[in-house]
This record gives structure tokens, sequence and C-alpha cells, in this order.
């Protein structure tokens, strides 16, 4: 068998019909840069989230980038953020001239521990960033009543989780300013660059709309230095024509999740992912640690499985941030986790014979290691 770490077949197939319309339409609209799709799709994401904003952005970088921007998070603030994240949460802080603090994740659940989130803050401490990793939401009730408590701004990083929820409440939904990714890989992938911020909080939704553009409300008058962060308009028609099947695409993700539990569990020195009580994960990525990671990952190439290392170093090892002094050590987690994680196939489509034979091969090397 041949599979690979990602595949959009499945994806593709369902929605080809509806999205070659949706591209003719636009092209046929004749209007390409903040129009009625983009207007449509920030209405129906919203509701999707149970907020009652969206703002379209250029990716999730530039969103997270301008929710801190917005929230006037600048040179001298801090910015709690997880030890183990994509770079991009670490690089929005950095882009607003503010220092990245990073807190430790649960050892089990891999997102941002609570428990440890007090002792980093000081009085410099401007916000928290939550990131909900490999679709599992984060603890939020916590995360939310530290900050109440210290008076600190949230922006939760949704790149991964759309749908989750914590005590039945949407990811996306609970900080002042919420960032979200649709790069193609996504749960909600767009077949390019496309990103979003929803918030409940309208003064922010505007500021966010008018940073995103230049910094201008009106043609050609200019309030703030803002950034040309607009979402492509053909993106927007794309990501409207595919939210009505993310929930029907997060139940399948979530059903394979199952499966992988149930095929995997007992496999000797595997250690296998925890879902904290309250949280939903939407199965964007399954990890399965091991300490012989790389063997276990060239085990399953050769067995024509195609996985993925999210992540192999941690922001505070990587090179472009060298000038904040860390070395190994400094969050142990962190870096445990990026030597011992490998993320194995999961995607609606991958079929039940795909899910047992991978599992088969996880079990074997593990037997035989
Ligand atoms: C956790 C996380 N945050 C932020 C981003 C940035 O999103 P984008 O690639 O759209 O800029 C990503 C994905 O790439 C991500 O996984």
């Amino acid at each position: 068998m041949k599979i690979p770490f990602l595949s959009f077949d499945n994806r593709n197939q369902q929605i080809r019909e509806q999205a070659i319309a949706a591209f003719t339409s636009f092209f046929d609209t004749k209007w390409y840069v903040l129009g009625n799709a983009t207007k449509q799709f920030e209405a129906e994401f919203a509701t999707y989230c149970e907020v009652p904003y969206c703002v379209g952005i250029s990716n999730g970088l530039d969103a997270l980038h301008l929710a801190l921007k917005v929230l006037g998070v600048g040179e001298g603030d801090e910015v709690i953020v997880p030890s183990n994240t994509y770079i991009a949460t670490v690089l929005a802080v950095s882009y607003c001239g503010a220092k990245p603090i990073f807190v430790e994740p649960d050892v089990q659940t891999y997102n941002i521990d609570p428990k440890k989130i007090e002792a980093a803050i000081t009085k410099n401490t401007r916000a928290i960033m939550p990131v909900h990793l490999y679709g599992q939401a984060c603890e939020m009730e916590a995360i939310m009543k530290i900050a109440e408590e210290h008076n600190l701004y949230v922006i939760e990083d949704n790149a991964q989780a759309q749908g989750a929820t914590f005590k039945g409440k949407k990811t996306g939904s609970f900080g002042h300013l919420n960032a979200t990714s649709f790069y193609p890989s996504k749960n909600l992938g767009a077949f390019g660059e496309a990103g979003a911020i929803t918030t409940d909080i309208e003064k922010y939704a505007d500021l966010v709309s008018v940073y995103r553009n230049y910094g201008s409300q009106k043609r050609y008058y200019n309030m703030v230095k803002g950034y040309n962060n607009r979402i492509d308009e053909c993106q927007a028609a794309l990501l409207s024509v595919q939210l009505p099947y993310l929930d029907k695409w997060n139940a399948e993700r979530q059903r394979l999740f199952v499966e992988y539990m149930e095929l995997l569990k007992g496999s000797k020195d595997l250690i296998l992912p925890l879902i904290a009580e309250g949280a939903t994960t939407v199965g964007h990525l399954f990890v399965v640690r091991h300490n012989k990671r790389d063997e276990l990952q060239a085990y399953l190439s050769e067995n024509g499985i195609g996985t993925l290392i999210h992540y192999p170093v941690p922001p505070h090892l990587q090179e472009c941030y060298k000038e904040l002094g860390y070395q190994n050590g400094d969050f142990p987690i962190a870096e445990m986790l990026a030597q011992t994680s490998l993320s194995i196939p999961l995607y609606p489509g991958l079929t039940d014979d795909e899910v047992s034979y991978i599992a088969q091969k996880v079990r074997q090397f593990c037997s035989e290691n």
C-alpha cells in the first residue's frame, strides 16, 4: 500500500463542481478584491464560530500579527505563547516588537499548561496566546480566568482547530481577538493563502478591517499605518463552498482519530494523545510519540506510509531566535516532544483499510523495538 501523509483527492472530488461554479462566478463579477464573496464568507464563518464578527485576512500569520497590533501590543511588552507551537505564533509577537515568553505544554495534551502560565506573568505581560494544537481545544476556562485576574488580552491561535470546542464553546470565540489560517492543509483549507480573525467585540473587528486595508476606511485617507492584509476574494468564494462540509469532514477526522486510538492502544512504548476533560479535538493531526521516532518514521516510509514531524525544532531553539539566548534544556517538554513526535496520516477520505494498515505497521514496529 502507498499512503501519502495528506491527500486532497476526497475533498476536491466532493466540491469540484461547486468550486468551479464559484470560481466562474467570481471571474464574471469582475470585482476581485474585498467584494461580496468576502462579505459572505465573513458572515458565514462568524456564524460558524458563534461570534458576531469575522474579518477575512491574507493568511494566519498576518491574522495573528494584526490581532496583536490592534490590541496595541508593541515594544517592551511580553506575550505568553506555548513552547511547542508552529513558528507563526511566535513570529507574530516579534513582528510587533514584543517579546515571546514561552510556557511549557501539558505533556499529555501537548497544549499550553494553564497551571504554568501564572509563573510567567510579569508587569510587562500584555497577552496570552493559546494555540489549539493538532486540533484539540486548549483548557480555555482556566486560561480565561487567569487572563481576567491579571487583566491580560487573550488571542487564540485557532489555525489547527476550526470547529473544536471547550465545554461546548467553539474555539475562536473565547479571546478578545482570535486568528485562524485557511492554509490548504488546514481542516478548512483554501486553494492558496487565506486567514481570518474572529471576535465578539465590534470596535476590534472594525479596527482589524481598517488595519488590513492600508489603515484606510475611506479610500486614500489613512487613519493608521496599516498593511495590505486583505483576504483574496477568490479564496473567500472557495471557502464559502467548503464551509458547509466542515462539520462532516471534522466528524470523519474524529472517527478516524478514535479508530487509531483503539487500534494503537497498548502498543509497546508508544504514547498516544490525550484529550483534556471538557475539550474536543477536530483531529487536525494524529501525533504519536516514540523514543525511536526517526526509526519509526523510516520504517513507515519503507512500508509506503507518509509521515511528518510537527515540529522537529521548538521555536526557542530555532536559529532565528538565537537572540533570545535559549539553550537545550530550557523547555524540556517542548524539546522532548520535538524529538519524539510523529504525525501519521489523518484526513477525510482515508479509508478504514488504510487506517488498519498504518496501525498494523506502527504496532509491528513497536513490538520489534
Ligand atoms: C498553529 C499555527 N499558527 C499559525 C499558522 C499560520 O498560518 P498561515 O500559514 O496561514 O500563515 C499555522 C499554519 O501554518 C499554524 O499551524
